[in-house]
């Protein structure tokens, strides 16, 4: 093993270095950050060499087998390896995105791979999203109605009501935006972030859902909704393709346009 140098302004320190094995024929390097906090050591960046002809084609590819052939103790979270369940999102090459959907051949010269940015790392590559689940449990992510539900039939909507919901249903709580939005990483402890608010877009567009008053009610407040300054870091990191700053405007729309 020997160290890499890193830039002289990092606070990440050079950790150790893989080398590809004999007769590689397409190396290509990985910069992962590793910490442990139950070690006392500081952070630092391992680097890896691996041959992409002995590789699959994605980020998280890569990751796993440098997991399961070089360090088994490179600590990351994924399930679906295919943009569904949101959980290997990290930030890639300078940007939050899913690992599964990242192809490789898409980074230029070094990988760098860091967790989400601005959260409390729990170990490596994984970021404790305790807070951002607490505020998405606090805008309850679920339908609540007063109407009783018909006895034999499920609650219809019309195709123009369900295409109100475009956009929005598609999100896998994946956390990229939230953790790339300023607004955010200062006020996080009181601002919602794009994620949950675009959750809370989507209760609030659902035609079924009968208390949108009351969901308007709790967002309208400074901290809560208000700290979005449509910078749309957001917008520009979704890994679905999906507006995050366009939901919250939309909420912002309902409750200026709210008749008392
Ligand atoms: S548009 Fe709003 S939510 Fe999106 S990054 Fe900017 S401040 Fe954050
Ligand atoms: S809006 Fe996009 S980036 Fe944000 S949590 Fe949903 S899928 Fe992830
Ligand atoms: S592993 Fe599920 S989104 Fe990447």
């Amino acid at each position: 093993m020997v160290e890499f140098a890193l830039p002289a302004n990092s606070k990440v320190l050079p950790g150790k270095s893989h080398k590809a094995p004999a007769g590689a024929t397409r190396v290509k390097t990985f910069q992962i950050y590793r910490f442990d906090p139950d070690s006392g050591a500081n952070p630092r960046l391992d680097s890896f060499e691996i041959d992409l002809d002995d590789c699959g084609p994605m980020v998280l590819d890569a990751l796993l087998k440098i997991k399961n052939e070089v360090d088994a103790t490179l600590t990351l979270r994924r399930s679906c390896r295919e943009g569904i369940c949101g959980s290997c999102a990290m930030n890639i090459d300078g940007t939050n995105t899913l690992a599964c959907l990242k192809p490789i051949e898409e980074i230029k010269g070094t990988a760098r791979i860091f967790p989400l940015p601005h959260m409390p790392v729990i170990k490596d590559l994984v970021p404790d999203l305790s807070v951002p689940y607490a505020q998405l449990a606090s805008i309850k992510p679920w339908m609540q109605t007063e109407t009783p539900q018909p006895p034999d039939r499920e609650v219809l909507q019309s195709p123009e009501d369900r295409a109100k919901l475009d956009g929005l249903w598609e999100c896998i709580l994946c956390f990229c935006c939230q953790t790339s939005c300023p607004s955010y990483w200062w006020n996080g402890d009181r601002y919602l972030g794009p994620a949950v608010l675009l959750q809370a877009a989507r209760w609030i567009h659902d035609s079924r859902d009968e208390h949108t008053g009351e969901r308007l009610d709790e967002l309208e407040d400074p901290f809560r909704l208000y700290r979005c300054h449509t910078i749309m870091n957001c917008t520009s990191t979704c890994p679905k393709g999906l507006n995050p700053a366009k939901a919250i405007g939309s909420i912002k729309e309902k409750i200026a346009s709210r008749q008392f």
